[in-house]
């Protein structure tokens, strides 16, 4: 199993959702966040006022997969929210010790999916 975080822009969060939708991904935790890449928040917005770094939002979408979902549900995530320019958002792949379905009891695989 793997947790994949992504961030990407507020706007193609629709967009994502649709490409996950359409790629059988339905389980998702959505939540706003800030943050900065390489450029440090500045290129993509600049408001005129001079900080180290600039906080933009984000969107942060977390997913938790079996192994045979992992690849498709980067590329819908990679579908949706690319535009091309600077700022598109950068996606995470971490190892999952586990997941526990709480009504049930339910562990790894059968509580994922
Ligand atoms: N190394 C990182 N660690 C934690 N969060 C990150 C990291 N890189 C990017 N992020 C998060 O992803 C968001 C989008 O990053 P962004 O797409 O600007 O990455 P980038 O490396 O600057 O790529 P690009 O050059 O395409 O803009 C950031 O605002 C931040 O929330
Ligand atoms: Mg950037």
């Amino acid at each position: 199993m793997k947790l994949i975080t992504a961030y990407i822009q507020p706007h193609k969060l629709e967009d994502v959702k649709k490409a996950l939708f359409e790629a059988d991904v339905k389980k998702m935790s959505i939540t706003n966040a800030l943050g900065c890449g390489a450029q440090h928040g500045f290129e993509e917005s600049y408001r005129g006022v001079k900080f180290e770094v600039n906080l933009l939002k984000k969107i942060r979408i977390e997913i938790a997969v079996n192994q045979d979902y992992v690849d498709k549900t980067i590329e819908a995530i990679c579908k949706g929210a690319r535009t091309g320019n600077i700022g598109d958002g950068k996606i995470f792949v971490v190892e999952l010790d586990d997941c526990i379905r709480i009504r049930t009891g339910e562990k790894g695989k059968e509580a994922i999916g």
